[in-house]
């Protein structure tokens, strides 16, 4: 591990020092991964979750399946909810990004500004990235691996593929089926009312997205001291006067360090700016971003995912139905290619990730514990895995996230009876209609809480 860097004007001299250091082959040597690289939040890459894939990305565990041992088993469907891969920031981001790279160009500090030169163009607003486009085809691979029988050749006009209209989402979506088939040839269909539910959510957009103060427990915490200790640090570090270096220019030199890394294999200058701790505070910054626009926080941000809920039971509840032999097979697969914005609030509604107590601005200290962090779950690729299996007792469900075993909650089995599954989520198969909770406000309708 990189040493807790020296503080001050030098620091990036320092860092440049080691890095030449390594070069004529002395120690210590610096890690081609930064140190703060799993604190990214969403912008995390997919190997910081899953580390064995930086040596191999082909590796498949196949163990991470868990139908009960002493039951056949078959795998008869997958459904598979996945995130878009690494992408360029979006505009809005760049142009933050050219703020602080003019802020440095006027600094004293002048180390960054010779050894940084700002590459990044509005143009490049949001797309896929070459590695981006490689994590779904290798994920593709993985999981064709893993379930030979239903993603293979012969079934591929049955499996479905869906996207988000958005073009990181749909390059990503081909991708997938470059790695799937070994070729570009591409049969999805864009469904932005599944995988952009909260567009269709007035409830949600008037109540949550379009509202100040459903977020203020992130300004709170952007303002706090807990932040201002962080920026105060960094501007020290740049050579700039604390108040130019606004929350925003500090997240962005801070997203600087993930763009690199995810977008170019770079070890950036702007990772030395920030240690560990640092890394930790601006990491749960973004998480209470996430918990209280696309989680926990707000009700109605879980509930406008409930057309995607009620999709995926459907397709599943098809798959799992009896047949006679000379009824048409089940769909094998279902893929459904969105963004972060479309897990979260998912998981959130099947009750996962669910801290015992909400994150506040207040509380930074004693959730180091929580089990809501954005860079976990919601790394590029994040994928939620449904797998329905054949068994002899009945159909069996089991859950994966990011190609880990994951429980139901309140149900023990890896792989529970589909029945139980279902019986756990009855209040939502029951409910969970959109079109009431996703009223507006403004209709005059009190918002319905109940989950
Ligand atoms: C494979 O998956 C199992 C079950 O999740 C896990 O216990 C084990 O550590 C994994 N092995 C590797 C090499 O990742
Ligand atoms: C905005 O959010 C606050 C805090 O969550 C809430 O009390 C208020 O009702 C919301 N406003 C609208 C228009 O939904």
């Amino acid at each position: 591990m990189f040493p807790a860097p020296p503080r001050g004007p030098r620091l990036v001299l320092a860092a440049l020092g080691l890095l030449l250091a390594r070069l004529s082959g002395s120690s210590p040597p610096v890690p081609d991964v930064p140190h703060i690289a799993a604190y990214f939040g969403t912008k995390t890459r997919y190997e910081e979750v899953n580390p064995h894939l930086r040596r191999d990305p082909a590796f498949v565990n196949a163990s991470v399946l868990k139908p009960p041992a002493g039951e056949r088993c078959s795998p008869v469907h997958l459904t598979a909810v996945i995130r878009h891969g690494s992408r360029y920031p979006t505009a809005r981001n760049i142009r933050r990004i050219q703020r602080l790279s003019e802020l440095v160009r006027d600094s004293a500090g002048g180390e960054l500004r010779s050894r940084w030169e700002n590459w990044f163009t509005e143009d490049m607003d949001g797309q896929l990235v070459m590695k981006g486009r490689a994590e779904l085809r290798q994920l593709a691979r993985r999981l064709a691996v893993l379930f030979p029988s239903l993603l293979s050749e012969e079934n591929r006009l049955r499996i479905s593929l869906r996207s988000s209209s958005k073009h990181r989402c749909v390059s990503s979506v081909e991708a997938f089926q470059e790695g799937l088939w070994g070729r570009p040839e591409y049969r999805h269909e864009v469904d932005d009312r599944l995988l952009r539910f909260f567009d269709f959510c007035p409830g949600f957009l008037e109540g949550v997205e379009q509202n100040r103060s459903a977020l203020q427990e992130v300004e709170r915490f952007r303002h706090g001291p807990e932040v201002d200790a962080v920026r105060r640090r960094v501007a020290a570090q740049l050579g700039v006067a604390q108040q130019r270096l606004t929350p925003d220019l500090l997240e962005a030199a801070f997203f600087l360090c993930s763009y690199e890394l995810s977008i170019r294999s770079a070890h950036s200058p702007w990772c030395f700016l920030f240690d560990e701790d640092a890394a930790q505070v601006l990491e749960y910054q973004g998480d209470l971003k996430q918990y209280w626009k696309r989680s926990h926080g707000h009700v109605i941000s879980s509930l406008s995912s409930c057309p995607l809920f009620h999709h995926i039971f459907r397709t599943l509840d098809r798959a799992g139905r009896p047949r006679r032999s000379t009824d048409a097979p089940p769909e094998p697969a279902s893929i459904l290619v969105g963004h972060a914005e479309t897990l979260l609030p998912l998981l959130s509604l099947l009750g996962l990730y669910k801290d015992p107590t909400p994150l506040t601005a207040t509380n930074y200290q004693s959730q180091h514990g929580r089990s809501f962090r954005s860079g976990v779950i919601a790394p590029y690729a994040a994928n939620l895995l449904l797998v329905l299996y054949d068994c002899q007792r009945g159909p069996r469900l089991q859950m994966l996230l990011n190609e880990a075993p994951l429980r139901f909650p309140g149900l023990e089995d890896d792989a529970p009876l589909y029945r139980d599954v279902r019986a756990q989520y009855r209040h939502l198969l029951d409910g969970c209609d959109a079109n009431k909770a996703c009223e507006s406000r403004a209709g005059g309708r009190q918002p319905n809480t109940e989950l």
